[in-house]
């Protein structure tokens, strides 16, 4: 596997680095109130997963499944629910964690649909940012790190399901 990168993008220590950030602030911002982290489907569980560790608060969780891309490194444009969450966020505050932020269509839909539910508010909290991409305009409140518009792999993202374990995000030849 480690023979097929090119190059490393972001390295791990990094990715943890930021991750405490991230956490810190959210732990301050969201003290004392009910907050749900929605992880994204498939990728956005290792994120989480670290995440929700460094934080200092109480939280609940649940992960919903979409899909954009098919088996290309282009996306189709088109999200696709392929598993909704099963908790109830009427009258929470929901924090969806992502792992990688592209075109903005799929932060586009599930911010949406989890409005639709009454939540107190929707917030989004990605690892990765691939602003150079975007077609829609997407508030972000939690914003990782900045990559370049290459196509990446490692810490939860994959090409064809595969390198989602890599640790640190890269580049394949
Ligand atoms: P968006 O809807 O275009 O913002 O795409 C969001 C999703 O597409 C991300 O959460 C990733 O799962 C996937 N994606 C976008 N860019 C990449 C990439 O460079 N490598 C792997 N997956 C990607
Ligand atoms: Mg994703």
């Amino acid at each position: 596997m480690f023979n097929e990168i090119e190059e490393i993008v972001v390295k791990k220590e990094e990715i943890q680095k930021k991750v405490k950030e991230l956490a810190y602030r959210i732990s301050k911002d969201y003290e004392n109130r009910e907050l749900v982290l929605i992880g994204v489907l498939k990728g956005g569980f290792i994120f989480l997963a670290d995440l929700m560790r460094e934080m200092s608060i109480q939280v609940d969780m649940d992960f919903i499944s979409v899909s954009s891309y098919g088996n290309s490194t282009q996306s189709s444009g088109v999200v696709r629910l392929i598993k909704d969450i099963d908790i109830d966020i009427t009258n929470k505050y929901v924090l969806i964690v992502e792992d990688l932020v592209d075109t903005g269509l799929t932060l586009k839909y599930l911010k949406d649909l989890f409005n639709t539910r009454e939540p107190i508010d929707v917030s989004i909290c990605t690892i990765l940012d691939k602003p150079s991409r975007r077609e829609i305009n997407i508030e972000i409140e939690y914003k990782g790190i900045l990559i370049p518009d290459k196509f990446v792999v490692g810490y939860g993202l994959d090409y064809e399901g595969k390198y989602r374990n890599l640790p640190d995000v890269c580049v394949l030849k």
